[in-house]
């Protein structure tokens, strides 16, 4: 029986193209989404893949849509903590909410949905962690105070948890991307694009979401077992660690 894989923010955008590939390699694929049910709806139509709708950010939904995805497709072998959002401001414009739903949803939600899928890993002794963390939690981020405060948290989370799992057959790995064309980033004003984000990504363009996903299917496989806490940085030679 193929493994299952539960893709966060599996629906759209890099987690669209996560959740396609995991297919294509053969896994069982469940994609969970927050609140666009129309763009959800047109992703199963077109994939076949089964779409979930809850928030990362809320524990007890997690855990009950969890549940669900096991009931109904088996356990989860693979999670892809791949959900997350932006809530841009400069500091001294940043409000307490901006702050608190860029961290309940792309650091929390790190917890929110491993924790749930965690003791089941350790039991089978197999799992696959993979987060989606970025490269401006590697770097900062000005007017992301917020975003590169939690994605930075996902690099800590991933390597304490690396260690945690590692005896029992889990691995732990993290992904940052630089600018890649989804929506979140074609949001930015074309100008600032064109003539600020561009020009400092050496090979000259956005990355494409398949790029991401290719990362995602490398460390998922069974033979991908000595590769664990790593953080791969996809960026276009954008920034080095
Ligand atoms: N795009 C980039 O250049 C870039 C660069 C570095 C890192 N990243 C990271 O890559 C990941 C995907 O980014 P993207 O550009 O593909 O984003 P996107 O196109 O905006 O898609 C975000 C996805 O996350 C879902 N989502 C948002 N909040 C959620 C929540 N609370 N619970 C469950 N699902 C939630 C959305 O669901 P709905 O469809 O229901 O809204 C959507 O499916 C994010 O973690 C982002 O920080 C992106």
């Amino acid at each position: 029986m193929s493994k299952v894989a539960l893709v966060t923010g599996g629906s759209r955008g890099i987690g669209a193209a996560i959740s396609v590939a995991l297919k294509n390699a053969g896994y069982t694929v469940a994609a969970n989404y927050a609140g666009n049910d129309e763009a959800a709806a047109k992703f199963t139509a077109e994939t076949g893949i089964k779409t979930y709708k809850w928030s990362v950010a809320d524990y007890d939904a997690c855990a009950a849509g969890i549940a669900t995805v096991e009931a109904e497709l088996g356990p989860v072998a693979v999670l892809v903590n791949n959900a997350g959002i932006t809530r841009d401001a400069m500091f001294h414009k940043m409000t307490p909410g901006q702050w608190k739903e860029v961290m309940d949803t792309n650091l929390t939600g790190l917890f929110n949905m491993t924790h749930p899928v965690w003791t089941g890993m350790r039991d089978r002794k197999f799992g696959r962690v993979i987060n989606i963390s970025s490269i401006n939690g590697q770097k900062g981020q000005a007017g992301q105070a917020n975003y590169s405060a939690a994605k930075a948290g996902d690099l800590g989370f991933t390597k304490a948890l690396a260690q945690e799992g590692a005896r029992a057959g889990i691995t732990v790995n993290a992904i940052c991307p630089g600018y890649i064309g989804t929506e979140m980033v074609r949001a930015i004003d074309e100008k600032v694009l064109n003539e600020r984000i561009i020009p400092q990504i050496p090979v000259g363009r956005l990355g494409e979401p398949e790029e991401i996903a290719r990362c995602v299917v490398f460390l998922a496989a069974d033979d991908a077992g000595f590769i664990t806490g790593a953080t791969i940085s996809a960026n276009g030679g954008q920034f080095f660690v």
